[in-house]
């Protein structure tokens, strides 16, 4: 928003990220954030605080981004940041005010915190809710922010079409290089489109999953077949990737979310379709650990170097992260885990410091008895047989991503064990 040309206050429970924040250090890793964060510093367009007060007074239009993480009692979402901000920042509304909400919801959530709200806020009716959902992707979040596929707009039915005049001249900057289609709906539909969007990219990934093991059992190749059926414009080639499968801080929790509201609604077949896709997804952890015992022979006291444990390349993030998972059960399996990678050593430490934190990949692959690669970094794409025959004999790799070229690594001798390839 400060980017686009906005005057923008960042609001923080938490102040030591806003001091981090307000001195130009982005507290996580997002390729292409930070010299934006510190352009609109410098331009004076950027700022942020802990103060719900200074936001109500300063701002027209109120963001709410907050998590919306899995409940820990179950697989429903916990809603309590997202209510909480509302609940902080509403007595402070002393006039006419436009809150977004673009965190993932249960549908229903946004009739209900418009409810509220009004009844809190000092300026009653003036205060008016919309909900405009988020669809970027981790390690594009600034593409995907600047050039989006569509912008979705729910608006409340009461207040005659205020919101989305407001949005529209909000995201307005974004539309002239690109024809961004601009999608005016209800709160519901407008809530219902993100996490459809992600059950159907969970639903595709689980999908091409299930087929891989179709390949595998029939002596058929994933991969290509991927590619034969991705040519079809109606599939389209994108998230038919087969292997560990899909984790990160939105599709799992947002599936399992839908999941529950679905049961709400008394949606029973709907909630059970959707538990298979997340069924699949979690098997292929299983599949994985199955595979590196097989081509090991035994877990119990192997040396398995992990490549990767961020829950896809170009993240630090290892929420939900199927490698993580993955270094657990085999540790648990009695394996001996040397993980490496690029960006999310510190996070993986924090949550998990059991395992071995090497230096490089390299280092990590010292005297392995395996190498399994679970995130597909281009380091990792990169890597050549020769080079990691110098310190590994053993000459054995699970590619739980199927990005190495199997050929290539079966003539330089080596066990190479895909996903849904032969
Ligand atoms: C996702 C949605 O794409 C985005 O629109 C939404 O706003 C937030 O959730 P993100 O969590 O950044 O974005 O990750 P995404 O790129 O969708 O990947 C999710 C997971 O699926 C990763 O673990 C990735 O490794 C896995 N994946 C993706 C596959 O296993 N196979 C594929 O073919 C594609």
């Amino acid at each position: 928003m400060a980017h686009i040309g906005h005057d923008v206050l960042g609001v923080d429970t938490d102040p030591g990220k806003v001091a981090k924040l307000q001195s130009g250090e982005v507290p996580f890793f997002e390729p292409g954030i930070d010299d934006i964060v510190r352009d609109n510093l410098t331009s004076g367009r950027l700022r942020f605080t802990d103060s719900y007060v200074e936001a109500a007074d300063f701002a027209d239009v109120h963001f709410l981004t907050v998590g919306t993480p899995q409940s820990e009692l179950g697989f429903g979402a916990n809603l309590s940041y997202i209510d909480a901000a509302v609940d902080t920042l509403s007595p402070h509304l002393n006039r006419r005010a436009l809150i977004v909400g673009k965190s993932t919801v249960p549908v229903g959530t946004a009739q209900r915190l418009a409810r509220r709200m009004r009844s809190i806020a000092p300026a009653g009716d003036d205060v008016e809710l919309a909900w405009n959902p988020e669809f970027l992707r981790e390690g594009f979040a600034v593409r995907d922010t600047l050039h989006p596929d569509r912008i979705v707009v729910g608006v409340e039915s009461s207040h005659e079409g205020r919101a989305a005049k407001t949005l529209a001249a909000l995201y307005s900057p974004l539309s002239t290089d690109d024809d961004i289609p601009f999608l005016i709906t209800s709160l519901a539909t407008a809530e219902l489109a993100k996490v459809a969007a992600n059950a159907f990219l969970g639903t595709k990934i689980s999908f091409i999953n299930a087929i891989s093991e179709v390949c595998e059992a029939a002596s058929a190749d994933v991969t290509m077949l991927a590619a034969a059926i991705g040519a079809d414009k109606r599939i389209g080639r994108e998230f038919l990737d087969a292997g560990l499968g899909f984790g990160g801080g939105c599709l799992p929790k947002d599936i399992r979310a839908f999941m529950t509201r679905a049961d709400e609604l008394g949606l029973g077949d709907v909630a059970t379709f959707l538990q298979i896709v997340d069924n699949i997804n979690i098997r292929q952890r299983s599949r994985v650990i199955d595979a590196t015992r097989e081509v090991c022979g035994s877990l119990d006291g192997a040396r398995v170097a992990v490549l990767g444990v961020a829950f896809k390349p170009n993240s630090d993030d290892i929420r939900d992260s199927p490698a993580l998972d993955v270094v657990g059960q085999l540790q648990l399996q009695g394996a001996i885990v040397s993980v490496f990678d690029p960006k999310a050593m510190d996070n993986a430490r924090q949550v998990f410091p059991t395992p071995n934190y090497s230096l490089s990949a390299l280092d990590a692959c010292q005297g392995a008895d395996v190498i399994l690669i679970l995130t597909e970094w281009d380091e990792f794409r990169a890597l050549q047989p020769e080079e990691l025959e110098t310190v590994t004999g053993s000459k054995r790799v699970v590619d739980a991503r199927n990005c190495l070229d199997p050929l290539c690594w079966r003539a330089a001798g080596w066990n190479y064990r895909g996903f849904g390839r032969p």
